[in-house]
């Protein structure tokens, strides 16, 4: 067939697409090219723009290694994540849920680690933190041996990754619920961090004229057969950026009320001494439980 005109391009081009055989895929591939011809006539993009933006995507894969995806940074700072995240959890957000994003971070098989330790592996500063987590189903009943994956960053806003001074898996660890769907462990308290503008995200949200910071977090991985796996992330309600967080990540469900004890006996024992705690509840969904393959798989060379 020859093609002399935009419109038979894509006609003929989609008519190839519903050739493909498995269901889903066909639908993803007829969906993916009406979208991306339409984006190229909408914007009237040029020859030019159109060789920048291959080089682009290019050098997304080219500006990710095992302690980096520049990938999962980009879905991010443009909403994609956040999007799937919620339209795929919450029936299809009619309603408010715990899943959140991912994030560029996670890191498979860190310690697993018994229920109320600490999962500070290496002097790292910060404010004493202790959490307490409980994993309910949507019938409010708890689900109990559930692995819970804990992972944040620093109070400097790095993660162990990032950081070739803090020990392998520091401040990560592996949680299983007990009957009550409850976990507990000691931290530090989290700091916001700038996400890395030294690659092409930077360059975008220079464009944008958008800060680089994401509000203070705490970031789950809740996993167990016959429940959907949810990954989450709680947020500071004391901190600044939670508006505008730039991975467009903050829902209202998923803000922790941090509190402050001075004075206190820690839970660990230790009397008279300043401590925060933060106690929160994870709704999980009946579905398919699946682990992702992780964005990185190693930490930064010292
Ligand atoms: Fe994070």
């Amino acid at each position: 067939m020859f093609i002399n005109k935009p419109q038979e391009l894509t006609h003929y081009v989609l008519e190839q697409m519903a050739k493909t055989e498995d269901p889903r895929t066909r639908e993803i591939m007829v969906g993916l090219v009406k979208h991306l011809h339409a984006f190229v006539s909408d914007v009237a993009l040029t020859e030019a723009e159109f060789h920048q933006a291959c080089g682009l995507i290019a050098k997304l894969g080219q500006q990710s290694s095992a302690s980096h995806n520049e990938v999962t940074l980009m879905a991010g700072s443009l909403g994609v994540s956040a999007l799937v995240c919620l339209s795929n959890n919450g029936e299809g957000g009619k309603r408010a849920t715990t899943a959140n994003l991912m994030g560029p971070f996670w890191r498979q098989d860190s310690p697993l680690t018994a229920s109320g330790e600490s999962i500070v592996r290496s002097t790292t500063p910060g404010e004493t933190l202790y959490v307490n987590a409980w994993v309910r189903d949507l019938q409010g009943q708890p689900v109990s041996h559930a692995m819970v994956d804990v992972w944040h960053s620093s109070s400097k806003g790095f993660y162990e990754n990032q950081d070739a001074s803090q020990a392998e898996m520091n401040l990560r660890g592996r949680f299983e619920t007990d009957s009550e769907g409850h976990i507990a462990f000691q931290t530090i308290k989290p700091a916001g961090y700038p996400i890395p503008i030294n690659g092409l995200v930077g360059e975008v949200l220079s464009q944008l004229g958008r800060h680089n910071m994401r509000p203070a977090h705490l970031h789950f991985l809740i996993f167990k057969e016959g429940f959907k796996t949810q990954f989450s992330q709680v947020y500071s309600s004391d901190d600044p950026y939670l508006e505008t967080d730039v991975q467009f990540g903050v829902t209202q469900a998923l803000i922790g009320q941090y509190v402050w004890h001075e004075g206190e006996t820690e839970p660990n024992g230790v009397e008279g001494s300043n401590w925060w705690s933060l106690d929160f509840v994870f709704e999980v969904e009946p579905g398919v439980a699946y682990l992702p393959k992780p964005p990185i798989s190693a930490k930064v060379e010292a």
